[in-house]
């Protein structure tokens, strides 16, 4: 199987050709996930809290993404592998540039961040030094007691216009790809028009150039709170394999998501 690249990225936007991705942790299901034809994964750190029973990402370490990096690269030996840079592993340029080092040896292509503005010159440097960035704005779970819990971002005009403002000048500085979580599906339409970039969207609507999932979501795992954007497509499927192709079915049809999974 050929590897997909970021180019591959660029050309389905400009095709408008929609993507599907979803999180993998393990060399099992990643390679059941490149089987069945998704060719982005993200080693994310919600690891935390699907596999490590926190209640937050915060306590993931740049080792834990490490470890589940290299698993799943061995899984998915094709895929584009994103992989998150976890809380406080990015603080100061000396530690960025470890913690991107580490996850670029285990099998990442490119390394995920959270944050606007303030990642500018982040995203300079670790691009002027070969790492490939992804950007992610909205609800950043890192941020979780800073918005005080798992809110939709971007709901008021100024915080809508200063995620538009982040966006660009993140893509100016080198960002190749962009994960918008919980925003207005308006605000991730005007997002995804704005960027000549990827947006890859989860709670944002169905607009954006592509999809993410939590394995754990899209297999109907998660236990508690559901989250709106959440669809269990193992439901109405006989089996994960048949489960995996619905998904990057709906998606690329634009059946997934719906309104009932979106923000307005
Ligand atoms: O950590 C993660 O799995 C993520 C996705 C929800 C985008 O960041």
């Amino acid at each position: 199987m050929k590897p997909t690249t970021v180019s591959h990225l660029r050309q389905w936007k400009q095709q408008k050709h929609k993507f599907a991705t979803i999180t993998a942790y393990d060399a099992s299901f990643a390679q059941l996930f490149e089987q069945q034809g998704i060719k982005v994964m993200l080693v994310g750190d919600s690891l935390g809290m699907t596999l490590q029973g926190h209640d937050s990402t915060l306590p993931v370490t740049v080792a834990d993404i490490a470890y589940h990096t290299r698993a799943v690269r061995r899984g998915a030996p094709a895929c584009l592998l994103l992989a998150d840079l976890p809380f406080m592993s990015y603080a100061t340029p000396e530690q960025t540039c470890h913690s991107a080092a580490e996850l670029m040896r285990a099998g990442a292509n490119m390394i995920k961040l959270e944050g606007g503005n303030w990642l500018i010159d982040t995203v300079k440097m670790l691009t002027e030094r070969a790492v490939p960035v992804c950007g992610h704005l909205g609800l950043t779970p890192q941020s979780v007691n800073l918005f005080g819990g798992y809110k939709v971002q971007g709901r008021e005009e100024a915080t809508a216009n200063q995620l538009l403002a982040d966006a660009k000048s993140l893509e100016q500085a080198g960002m190749q790809l962009l994960v918008l979580e919980c925003v207005p599906s308006e605000l991730a339409r005007k997002v995804t028009e704005a960027l000549s970039i990827p947006v890859i969207g989860i709670g944002a609507g169905n607009a954006t150039d592509g999809q993410i999932l939590v394995m754990h979501d899209a297999l109907g795992i998660t236990s508690g709170h559901i989250p709106k954007f959440a669809k269990n497509f193992l439901a109405q499927s006989g089996d994960i394999r048949s489960a995996v192709q619905r998904y990057i079915q709906e998606v690329e049809q634009g059946v997934y998501p719906a309104e009932e999974h979106s923000f307005n």
